[in-house]
């Protein structure tokens, strides 16, 4: 509601900015700053319209100044209640504006959250691990920093015997009462496990080993076993044959075949490598096989009498198998890459390729 206008000269002053005040506010106050300001200019204690119109007081006739500051009070509250709505109006739409900034914007696009892949050589290792636990074995491990005792001793290596010359091995304290180094193969594990748990046992070890190799496309001085072991009563070079079978079947898919080849290693008596078809030319003979149509993949046999024996496992009651191969020449055969290196490299643009096998 607008003042009342009245007679005399004053009148017109109340109206006027009355009016004036009406018009500002309609044309919207959209910040504090804003608002602050027109509060200012018209109720501002010092300098304000508001105000002003009571110092006029004195240049209103006597007569009229009952009136005039009648409607003078009146033009006062009906601004201070219009610049107290005003502000309640402008505090909300601060609250608004900031809570519309804190909001989550559903319509956002989403930001991508990189998801890292598995190395080739932990997809081939799980791989191998859920096919022999379908198998019925369990899993062993054991440290990668061994001693002479387990790594060669116990496995049948005579001392001074040149095999262990052949497994380029990087020793770690020579003085150690058992000389202690960085594992060569994982067989070392059989020998820990059949000391903890005896016979009946039916383990496989997967991990890292070590050889003091130079690097190039098919050596590495760090690369990675699996290692299988079955004692029991009665086992013989026909459970063996049947497991490789099943094994590299399971892995490289049906139709893989599989033979044995004597040859010698001083923890097995027969010892053999293992050949699998190749799974390039499935036997007819390419480059990766060299013509043969085979590709060595494991080294196998069955325990040596003295192996269980050093484990405290009567040889006559128990026999068993063993087998061990490479994981990082699965990889490169399960995914058709030409280099070693390119496991060890770290490199994103290569890991990254790598999906689970289905
Ligand atoms: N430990 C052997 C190596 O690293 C591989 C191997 C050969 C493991 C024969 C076995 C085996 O279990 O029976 O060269």
């Amino acid at each position: 509601m607008t003042a009342e206008p009245g007679p005399g000269p004053a009148d017109d002053t109340i109206s006027k900015l009355v009016a004036a005040f009406h018009e500002e506010a309609a044309r919207g106050v959209s910040s504090r700053s804003d608002f602050e300001a027109l509060k200012g200019r018209y109720l501002g204690r010092e300098k304000g319209l508001v105000p002003a119109l009571f110092a006029r007081m004195r240049e209103i006739p006597p007569a009229d100044r009952a009136s005039y500051g009648a409607r003078a009070n009146a033009a006062k509250r009906e601004i201070e209640e219009a610049i107290r709505a005003l502000g309640e109006l402008v505090a909300r739409g601060e609250t608004e504006k900031s809570e519309r900034a804190a909001a989550v914007d559903v319509t956002l696009p989403g930001r991508r959250v990189p998801a890292g892949s598995l190395h080739p050589v932990t997809i081939v290792r799980r791989r191998v691990e859920e096919i022999f636990l379908r198998m019925g074995y369990s899993i062993a491990d054991g440290p990668e920093i061994e001693n002479d005792a387990h790594n060669f001793e116990a496995l049948n290596f005579p001392p001074e015997h040149p095999a262990r010359d052949a497994q380029d091995t990087l020793f770690i304290d020579l003085q150690a009462p058992s000389p202690l180094l960085l594992r060569t193969h994982t067989s070392p594990v059989q020998i820990r496990e059949m000391k903890k748990r005896g016979a009946p046992i039916k383990i496989i070890s997967p991990g890292r080993v070590y050889r003091n190799e130079s690097v190039d496309a098919t050596h590495q001085p760090v690369f990675h076993q699996v290692e299988a072991l079955v004692v029991d009563r009665g086992i013989s070079m026909a459970d063996l044959k049947g497991t490789v079978e099943a094994f590299f079947e399971a892995l490289f898919g049906p139709g893989t075949r599989s033979r044995i080849i004597p040859t010698f290693f001083p923890f097995v008596e027969p010892g053999a490598d293992v050949h699998v078809s190749c799974i390039f030319c499935n036997g007819a003979g390419c480059r990766t096989c060299k013509g043969s149509g085979w590709v060595e993949l494991a080294g196998a046999g069955e325990v040596h009498p003295r192996v269980l024996e050093a484990c405290g496992i009567d040889p006559e009651e128990f026999s068993g198998f063993a087998f061990g191969l490479g994981l990082d020449r699965v990889a490169m055969m399960l995914y058709e890459f030409p280099d070693l290196r390119l496991l060890f490299d770290g490199e994103e643009r290569f890991l990254s390729q790598f999906a689970p096998l289905s």
